[in-house]
């Protein structure tokens, strides 16, 4: 007979093996298969990146290359969807369109169901491609603007931006968000992880599992929560309203966005890498006034509550990052969501490979042998 503990929430329980990311969050560490995160963001891309994730090593140059030439013939959505965007309420957000049309994906697709490690590895690949000009596809339509095809010539980074803003980005701000991409690739067992490994333990297919997981990232606890430190940062009127501002969330024991985390409990490696970036970029952009408000923000709580093991996560200085690279506040998320498809797509093709259903237990704390009342009587 099996012991069963209750740990709500699951913290602590070790739920899945993974070969993908290590996390010590006592530390502060976080490698993607045994190499720092701040190796890879300083000297490593994206694609490189999504390879490491997915065959567990670094690709020699043709791999790479091969790699890179079959996430670029991914880049076109079906025309069909292309015509469906423009048919989407123009006030929905971002989150819920890429959730919705990555669901949608799987209609186009004449084997959606297969999980062998062939067609599941060129699915993860083709929504890898495709999830970017959904969302610059949606952006551009809600504006009122034709959409821009995607360039097979330019990387996933520097496409999305192309799509976006219908002009190439400079290097420096290509070179931004491919390091946001890159930090936000895999992260362990976070809840959106958890959410696409636990359906795709039901042998379900990749795009039910992937829209599960942009469902669970959109949540203010988890992914969200980087709109939110935005909202946080436009609420501030000035650097002198940061003290009067934070403390009275403290004193109403009101949560912070973009501080505290499950498992770390030290400052999150991504966000040390993050706030240098943000902090160039604010400069260059004339956000410096944003960076120093983020920056105030970090040393109150470091003040206040840093003893309870609160610390800045990712997403409190990709705000920063993101306003300052052009984006829209309600495409925070979604940026998110187009990177961690690929540690979403890696942790599938992981759980396929060894497969156990998820189902675990409740306790059951209701009433036991309840007389069944009848209607009239309750
Ligand atoms: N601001 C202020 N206090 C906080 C914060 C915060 N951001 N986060 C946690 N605390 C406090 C809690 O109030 C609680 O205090 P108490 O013990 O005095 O009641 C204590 O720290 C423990 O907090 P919990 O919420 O129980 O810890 P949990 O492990 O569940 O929290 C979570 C993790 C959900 C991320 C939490 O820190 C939080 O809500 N942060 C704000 C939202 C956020 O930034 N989410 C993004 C996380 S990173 C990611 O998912 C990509």
């Amino acid at each position: 007979m099996t012991t069963a503990t209750f740990a709500k929430g699951l913290e602590g329980i070790i739920a899945a093996e993974t070969q993908m990311s290590f996390i010590d969050g006592q530390k502060g560490v976080l490698e993607y298969v045994g190499i720092p995160i701040g190796e890879l963001s300083s000297k490593s891309n994206f694609e490189e990146v999504v390879c490491l994730l997915w065959d567990l090593k670094l690709p020699k140059s043709a791999e790479l290359a091969a790699f890179g030439r079959a996430l670029r013939a991914n880049y076109e959505i079906p025309a069909e969807l292309a015509d469906r965007i423009r048919k989407l309420p123009k006030s929905a957000s971002p989150m819920h369109v890429l959730r919705t049309l990555v669901s949608e994906l799987a209609l186009y697709d004449p084997a959606p169901n297969a999980n062998e490690p062939g067609p599941a590895r060129e699915k993860a690949l083709r929504i890898l491609g495709m999830a970017p000009t959904l969302v610059a596809y949606y952006d551009r339509y809600r504006r009122g603007l034709d959409f821009v095809k995607p360039d097979k010539d330019l990387s996933f980074a520097e496409n999305f931006l192309y799509m976006l803003n219908g002009e190439k980005p400079t290097p420096t701000m290509a070179r931004a968000f491919d390091i946001c991409m890159i930090l936000h690739a895999d992260h362990g067992l976070n809840n959106s992880t958890f959410a696409a490994r636990v359906i795709i333990s039901t042998l379900s297919d990749i795009y039910s599992a992937l829209t599960g997981a942009i469902g669970s990232l959109r949540g203010p606890l988890h992914g969200g929560a980087n709109e939110g430190v935005m909202h946080m940062l436009n609420e501030i009127p000035s650097l002198d309203a940061v003290e009067p501002y934070v403390m009275g969330k403290i004193e109403r024991h009101e949560k912070i966005m973009g501080f505290g985390h499950r498992v770390y409990k030290a400052k999150d490696p991504r966000a040390t890498d993050l706030q240098k970036l943000a902090k160039k970029l604010a400069e260059d952009t004339g956000n410096a006034d944003l960076y120093a408000k983020s920056n105030a923000i970090e040393k109150i709580m470091e003040r206040e509550v840093a003893a309870k093991g609160i610390y800045p996560n990712v997403d409190f200085y990709s705000a920063t990052t993101y306003h300052c690279i052009g984006l829209k506040l309600d495409l925070f998320t979604p940026m998110f969501a187009l990177s961690r498809i690929a540690g979403w797509s890696g942790h599938i093709l992981e759980q396929l490979r060894d497969n156990r259903l998820f189902r675990p237990k409740a306790s059951y704390v209701g009433p036991h042998d309840a007389p069944f009342v009848p209607m009239d009587q309750r």
